[in-house]
């Protein structure tokens, strides 16, 4: 069976982007499960619903049909829910700033976690968010935990909010990522956390390539899964 590669760490990592790149290099599935709780978020707030109102949510998540297209020329799969791509509309600030609470609820917690545990089930396959390694697929054969300084973190943010046109200092994203870490990291379920075997990898100073290279240096099976 294939292989489980699982990446954790907090907001502005880099993990999409270096979990993109490692499954086009590996020939590995990538499943992007912050998408999945954005996408929720999404649905909540366009419906009018409060993020506060779990009830309301885990029904809302009980109703839908969630699917991922294979990747685009960009390596991008999409996320379709109910039928609409809602790819870029996850990416937006009011889903930034509501999507941890929406993450704390247990039992949406669960449903997502077994979509994701679903999916993972043939191996080959990447899978980046905040409770992989910990959590989700704890018996993952490569774990990686990759993060950065706040400073920095917010920099990147900053760079792909501006090249979006999206207007917004920086001293505003980087409170905006230091509440939702604090939310993420402090949840009383499947909290942010390293897990115990996971490999620390701190990109303060590292540029995208150094880190692909880094974590391929401890992939054994490189391109063969
Ligand atoms: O891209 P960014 O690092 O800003 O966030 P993301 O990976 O898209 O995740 C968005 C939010 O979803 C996180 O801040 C968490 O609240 C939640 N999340 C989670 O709780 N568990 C995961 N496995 C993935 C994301």
């Amino acid at each position: 069976m294939g292989k489980v590669i699982a990446i954790d760490g907090p907001a502005g990592a880099g993990k999409s982007t270096i979990s993109r790149l490692l499954a086009k290099k590996l020939g590995y599935r990538y499943l992007d499960t912050g998408a999945m709780y954005r996408a929720i978020t999404y649905l909540a707030l366009e419906k009018g619903l409060n993020p506060e109102e779990g009830n309301d949510i885990v029904q809302l998540c009980k109703n839908i049909e969630m699917d991922f297209t294979p990747p685009d020329e960009n390596n991008i799969s999409h996320i379709i829910i109910n039928g609409q791509d809602l790819t870029d509309k996850i990416r937006s600030k009011e889903v930034d700033n509501n999507v941890s609470t929406i993450a704390k609820n247990k039992e949406i917690r669960e449903i997502m976690t077994r979509i994701q545990r679903k999916i993972a089930k043939s191996g080959k396959i990447i899978l980046d968010g905040r409770d992989i390694g910990s959590r989700v697929l704890p018996d993952a054969e490569y774990k990686f935990f990759i993060t950065a300084s706040l400073e920095e973190r917010a920099r990147r943010r900053w760079e792909e909010y501006k090249a979006k046109g999206i207007a917004i200092s920086l001293a505003e994203i980087e409170k905006e990522i230091a509440e939702r870490d604090l939310e993420d990291s402090t949840r009383e379920v499947s909290p942010l956390v390293q897990a115990e075997d996971a490999i620390l990898i701190d990109t303060s100073k590292m540029s995208i390539q150094e880190v692909l290279d880094k974590i391929l240096s401890y992939i054994k099976d490189e391109g063969d899964g």
